[in-house]
């Protein structure tokens, strides 16, 4: 069964690294949890390189790129760091961490540091939650409201089965926060 009804979904490249070791995965399963705490999941097959790292490091990053980063993003999710060091392979500029070891992607627009709460078997993923320990962004990529600019980003969407979706032209509109219900009764 194709389950590529919900979808686009934002790529998040997600981090982790134990004992010398750091390796980067696409994940588009994945969600803000709770606002306080702070928590974030991501939904991991068990088979990925990234899950043996992540159940030593119990923490892990998120890196959102723009979508100039497109065959780096793609190229981190069609490989296995258990096979090869994707770091030096595909030649991703790192930073270190702030508040957890894992180095994160520099050119990243936005960051999330995570340190893993609990782990959730669920089918054939495992759910790993995180709280969020630390929020890395620049200015110029969000609006006064903190909302992603799309006038400096473009960010990287995934449609399903190897296939992107890339905003070029787009137009934002904002709705008002208390809806009047008497306009939809008139
Ligand atoms: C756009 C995209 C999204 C993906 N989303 C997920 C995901 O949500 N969960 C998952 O377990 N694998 C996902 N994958 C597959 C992994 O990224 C892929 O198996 C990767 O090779 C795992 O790397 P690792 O073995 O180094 O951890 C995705 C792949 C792509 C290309």
């Amino acid at each position: 069964m194709k389950l590529y009804h919900a979808y686009p979904k934002l790529v998040n490249i997600v981090g982790t690294s134990y004992n010398g070791k750091i390796n980067f995965m696409a994940v588009a399963w994945h969600t803000y949890l709770s606002f306080d705490p702070p928590l974030y999941g991501i939904s991991i097959a068990p088979k990925r390189y990234t899950y043996k790292l992540l159940k030593e490091s119990q923490e892990f990053n998120c890196n959102f790129l723009s979508y100039q980063n497109i065959k780096l993003s793609h190229g981190v999710g069609r490989t296995s760091g258990s096979e090869f060091d994707k770091v030096k392979t595909f030649g991703i500029a790192l930073k270190p961490g702030e508040k957890i070891n894992t180095p994160y992607i520099k050119d990243s627009y936005a960051v999330m540091e995570c340190k893993v709460t609990k782990e959730i078997h669920t089918g054939d993923h495992v759910l790993i939650v995180g709280s969020i320990e630390n929020i890395i962004s620049s200015k110029e990529y969000f609006t006064e409201k903190e909302l992603l600019n799309p006038q400096t980003v473009t960010p990287i969407l995934y449609l399903g089965s190897n296939t992107y979706l890339k905003i070029e032209k787009c137009k934002i509109e904002e709705y008002p926060q208390e809806i009047n219900i008497d306009e939809w009764l008139r």
